[in-house]
């Protein structure tokens, strides 16, 4: 049964049947990473608000986590349908309150604050996901939002695309290689804003988004090659491991058009950095702010984290190990002035053992028909539920999860599933007795809230 009420951050909320934040999400609504002196969340986002500095950019980095369904989706023009709101994706509080899944849910409160002398701002906080076990997903993550609008009405000589390509201009130079073959515009998914923006506005707005994020990927990626030369790397391999290539691909999100993802060419392979677009003008005018025509972004900070440190598991961000917060220390205050000579590649202390366990289990029928009808149902189960069930066991101890086996019985329909656990810890060799009895208690779980047969 849910707790009558939850407190976070010295805020009391009423829970309802939709409660479904296990301890260990609600403990880590405490941390706030990106506010921790020499963490190196809070480096990452101190790193990002170099490139958007203050007064025009305006940073809020302490609102709170719980937010409501209509911040969160509604207000961002999310359908009543979309999967993001389910419970398997999304930790609720009540049906109308839950733990912020990103940032944007505080876009349209901060256009509200927007004018000529701040148009743009930066919002960094803790965002809380159910999902995959990885060492690239956990389900608390910070992100850092970030936006910049102009206003219609001051714009010199009133040419609003006139005036955003002059402040284009103005940015910095940079001659990495960019991808970008997509077209800006999708008849469906991305469409022009008939009756809002001229397509030269828009293809003004976008082309300035596009170069301002440029401008951050390459502060970024030469932040990890001087890094990756400090700590000993040949210069030639640090430019071979981190080339500067970036490309544009077209995305979808509820609350811009066109929207695209930032990737980044790393360790051989694209890497998914952001998501960004131009801002729907239906937002700005809810937000009471219908003048001002711009772009927003959304960034997730462990993710450019471990590619300027080059750190190889998510977890180590939770981890109060001297051994890893050591290697960061002075760096807040060295970024704070400009000072990047101390940023070094995180240095891994010695892996410890893993330790591989399987669980096997039958899900009821969907037709129901062919004998089980107890327990949950092929078509209710969602993965993020084991995920959080191993999560819930054995905390940071589990680097991975993954199915390796599915398969549906032809005569009785039943469905059948393995999952392999990974149980390894990044601070110490756990006993073969202790993960036995971690796995024991993953079983019992699953049967306890699922019903599911073990098999
Ligand atoms: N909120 C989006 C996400 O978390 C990212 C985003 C932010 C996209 C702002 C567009 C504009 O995926």
């Amino acid at each position: 049964a849910p707790p009558p009420s939850v407190t976070i951050d010295n805020q009391t909320y009423a829970t309802d049947s939709w409660f479904n934040i296990p301890p260990n999400v609600l403990s880590a609504t405490s941390r706030q990473l990106h506010l921790q002196q020499d963490h190196p969340v809070a480096i990452t986002r101190q790193i990002l608000e170099r490139v958007f500095p203050k007064p025009k950019f305006t940073t809020y980095n302490t609102h709170p986590p719980v937010v409501s369904t209509y911040q969160n989706f509604d207000s961002l023009g999310f359908p009543a349908d979309h999967p993001g709101r389910s419970k398997s994706d999304t930790y609720y509080i009540s049906r109308s309150t839950l733990l912020r899944t990103h940032t944007s849910a505080h876009q349209k409160q901060t256009f509200a604050f927007s004018n000529d002398a701040s148009p743009g701002y930066l919002i960094s906080a803790d965002v809380y996901r159910r999902d995959e076990i990885d060492r690239c997903h956990y389900p608390v993550f910070h992100q850092m939002e970030g936006a910049l609008t102009w206003d219609r009405r001051t714009v010199a000589g009133g040419d609003l695309a006139g005036a955003v390509w002059k402040d284009l201009e103005a940015l910095p130079k940079h001659d990495i290689h960019v991808g970008d073959s997509n077209p800006a515009f999708h008849p469906k998914r991305n469409p022009l804003q008939i009756g809002h923006h001229t397509p030269s506005e828009a293809e003004a707005v976008a082309a300035h988004l596009k170069k301002s994020l440029e401008a951050m990927a390459v502060e970024i990626i030469t932040r990890a090659r001087e890094a990756a030369v400090a700590s000993g790397i040949s210069p030639q391999d640090a430019e071979q491991e981190e080339p500067l290539r970036v490309r544009w691909v077209e995305a979808y999100f509820p609350f811009t058009t066109p929207s695209w993802e930032l990737e980044v060419f790393y360790g051989g392979d694209w890497l998914e950095v952001l998501g960004c677009g131009v801002v729907k003008q239906s937002l700005l005018v809810d937000a009471g702010t219908p003048c001002r025509v711009g772009w927003a972004f959304g960034i997730g900070l462990e993710r450019i984290a471990m590619l300027l440190f080059n750190i190889p598991d998510i977890r180590l961000f939770w981890s109060r190990d001297e051994r890893f917060l050591s290697q960061f220390a002075g760096l807040s205050a060295a970024v704070d002035k400009a000072d990047f000579s101390g940023l070094r590649r995180f240095q891994p202390f010695s892996r410890f053992p893993e330790c591989y366990k399987d669980v096997s289990f039958w899900l009821r029928s969907v037709s129901a028909a062919g004998g089980n009808t107890h327990g949950v149902g092929a078509d209710d189960f969602h993965e993020n539920d084991i995920m959080e069930i191993v999560r819930e066991v054995a905390g940071d101890d589990v680097e991975d999860v993954r199915l390796v086996d599915e398969f549906t019985h032809p005569r009785t329909g039943r469905k059948s599933l393995c999952y392999r656990v990974n149980y390894r810890s990044l601070e110490r060799t756990m006993t073969n007795e202790e993960v036995n009895a971690m796995h024991e208690r993953v079983r019992e779980k699953l049967v306890d809230r699922f019903r599911v047969e073990l098999r």
